[in-house]
This record gives C-alpha cells, sequence and structure tokens, in this order.
C-alpha cells in the first residue's frame, strides 16, 4: 500500500513510518515541520513539506503519490495550552483534519487511519476504559480528538469511506537501535522528564501530587511502546478494505504504572539517580488511567511485544542518551 502519513515527522508519525517500511508498504511523509523533525524521516523516503490544510498541494500529492491509505498523527497534544487557546487546537486538529478528509473526497481516497487518545473518554470513566464507554473529554485538546471521532462516523456512514481510530494511552519509549525517539518541545511527559533529570539536564523533577486514591498515591498510566503502536495500526489495514467500516480500538497494554515505579524504573535503566520533589496535582490529571485493549488483541491480533515498564525505559533511554540534545533542530 501505498500510504500517506500526515504528520509523519513526528514523535507517533515517525515511528509508524519505519513500521510501514518493516511491514512492506511504501510510507510518504507530509509534515509541516511546526512540531515534527526532518532528521526523524528514514533516507529515501518521499517527504512533503506542506500543511495538510493546502488543499491544493494535499490533493496533487494524494493523486501524484496514487495514495490507498491517509494516516493522521498531525495534532497539537499539550492539554494545558488548549484550555487556554482552545481555537489554536480547534484549528489545528479539527478544522484541518477537515480539510484532510475534503482533499481525500477531492482525490477519491477513502481509507483513514487517525490518531486519537483515551482522554476522550474523560475522567468520569472508570479503568480499565473500553470503546463502548462514551465520549466525555474534560480539556479543549481531548474534545477536539473526539470531534474527528464523530465527524469519521458521519463521514463513514454517509461517503463509504473506511475510517480506524486508535485511542493511545500513554505512548512512551523509541524505536530500538536508538535512531529516532521522543523530542517534543516542551517536554511535558513523564518518561522523557525523568530520563532528562537521570542525564543531569534538569537538577530533579516534579511528582504532581502523591495522595492519590492509588496504592502508592501517584498516578496510575498505561504506557505502550510507541512501535507496538505503530503495528496495530497496520494491522487494521485489511479491515478498511470495507465500505463505511468504522472501527475504534483502544491501545495499551492493560496493566499499569505509578509515577513512583516510572522514577525508579528509569533509575534501575540509567543507574543514575532521579531525584524528585512532590509538586500539588496537576489539573485535569485522573487518578488512574489504563486500556481494556481486548478488542485490538482479538480484531488485530495485536500482541505487544514491550510488555514491561523496563523494556520500554531502555528504548528510551538508549534514544536520549545517544541524542542528548534530541534531534537538535528547534
Ligand atoms: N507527571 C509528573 N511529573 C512530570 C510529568 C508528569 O508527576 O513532570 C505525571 C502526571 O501527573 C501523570 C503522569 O506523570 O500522572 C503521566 O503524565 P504525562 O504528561 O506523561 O502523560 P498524561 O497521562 O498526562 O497524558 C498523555 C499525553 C496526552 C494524552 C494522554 C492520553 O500527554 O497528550 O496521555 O493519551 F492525551
Amino acid at each position: 500500500m501505498n500510504v500517506l502519513v500526515v504528520g509523519g515527522a513526528g514523535y507517533i508519525g515517525s515511528h509508524c513510518v519505519r513500521q510501514l517500511q518493516v511491514a512492506g508498504h511504501t510510507p510518504i511523509v507530509l509534515d509541516n515541520l511546526v512540531k515534527g523533525h526532518k532528521g526523524s524521516i528514514p533516507e529515501g523516503v518521499t517527504f512533503h513539506e506542506a500543511d495538510l490544510a493546502d488543499s491544493p498541494k494535499v490533493v496533487q500529492i494524494l493523486k501524484d503519490e496514487a495514495i490507498d491509505i491517509v494516516m493522521h498523527f498531525a495534532a497539537f497534544i499539550e492539554v494545558g495550552e488548549s484550555m487556554q487557546d482552545p481555537l489554536k487546537h480547534y484549528d489545528n486538529n479539527v478544522a484541518k483534519t477537515v480539510s484532510l478528509l475534503k482533499s481525500m473526497r477531492e482525490a477519491g481516497v477513502n481509507k483513514f487511519v487517525f490518531s486519537s487518545s483515551c482522554t476522550v473518554l474523560g475522567e468520569e470513566a472508570e479503568p480499565p476504559f473500553t470503546e463502548a464507554m462514551p465520549l466525555r473529554p474534560i480539556s479543549a485538546y481531548g474534545q477536539t480528538k473526539a470531534d474527528v471521532e464523530v465527524i469519521l462516523e458521519y463521514c463513514c456512514k454517509a461517503y463509504g469511506m473506511s475510517a480506524a481510530i486508535f485511542r493511545y494511552f500513554n505512548a512512551s519509549g523509541a524505536a530500538e537501535g536508538g535512531v529516532i525517539g521522543e523530542d517534543h518541545s516542551p517536554e511535558t511527559h513523564l518518561i522523557p522528564i525523568a530520563i532528562q533529570v537521570a542525564l543531569g539536564q534538569r537538577e530533579k523533577m516534579y511528582v504532581f501530587g502523591d495522595d492519590y486514591p492509588t496504592p502508592d498515591g501517584t498516578c496510575l498510566r498505561d504506557y505502550v511502546h510507541v512501535d507496538d503502536l505503530s503495528r496495530a495500526h497496520i494491522a487494521a489495514f485489511p479491515r478498511l478494505e470495507e465500505e463505511g467500516a468504522y472501527l475504534r480500538y483502544n491501545l495499551g497494554t492493560g496493566t499499569p504504572a505509578s509515577v513512583l515505579e516510572i522514577i525508579k524504573a528509569v533509575e534501575e535503566v540509567s543507574g543514575r539517580p532521579v531525584p524528585y520533589d512532590v509538586a500539588p496535582k496537576r489539573d485535569g490529571d485522573v487518578p488512574s488511567a489504563y486500556a481494556d485493549s481486548v478488542k485490538a488483541k482479538t480484531e488485530l491480533n495485536w500482541v505487544p511485544q514491550y510488555d514491561t515498564i523496563k523494556s520500554i525505559i531502555e528504548t528510551a533511554w538508549a534514544w536520549h542518551e545517544s541524542h542528548p540534545n534530541g534531534y537538535d533542530d528547534k
């Protein structure tokens, strides 16, 4: 398959590009490099530096490259920012996705894979999270993902388009061999921050709250390796052959880890201390979020290969240790 990976120079998109190659597909990257990194694109992969809302250009690319499937990873992800500047998130994550879908219709491409988030289920959901739970996001960011999920449902019904939606829990880790990895700016995610402390790039870190109703008082999250996520997306391709298919999958390992467990694992893997202070709770954090991924496991035969926190952190550590400044391009 010829696959247009929109946001293919970002964290999850770039890992998906490599997994597409492993699976024998041809990835073509479209990215405006606002968040993405050119250095993450493998040599020999066609790269179009363009905005997903540049419709004439996108239509041309879809036709010229004979694209079969579009995978869409290009989104703003900072929850806090989405509350301060919701229109920035609605514009990028919703309006531009609508533009992309319109371009696909114009070019006659009707298979779509969408990168969503478990955050669409909101804080009232009790883990483990299933696909049957209602959409109740509590941030503008989460709402943008939920909105696109609903838009896609109508598009599949109306236009015979087919779509697979993947809701990630905590995407983490890096490609084996430390070639590509996670480089956000600003960095807000737990694992890279703990690694930056281990590397001496930060003096210490902050644990946001230690009196949650969890075994050690810190938040529980479901950390899932980015290559495992990518493989699930590709496993859904045959199901997109069915006209009007509308598929939603939660992707996590189902085994949560606490913030303190992550810090300890980073200390173990790196062999270095990760000092921290306890700080007030972060707005919008739920005590516990982990997946029921039975649907992905049964329908897609998806088996996460990284099933321990240590194995995930080892790959993240390999990337950060060999790329202390990430891609060093911002
Ligand atoms: N945390 C700390 N200190 C830090 C950073 C994080 O204690 O310096 C804690 C958080 O409070 C949370 C846990 O570590 O309890 C994980 O936080 P992350 O920011 O790494 O991840 P989140 O679970 O908040 O959110 C991530 C993505 C979102 C996405 C969500 C669900 O950042 O974009 O997963 O998919 F929506």
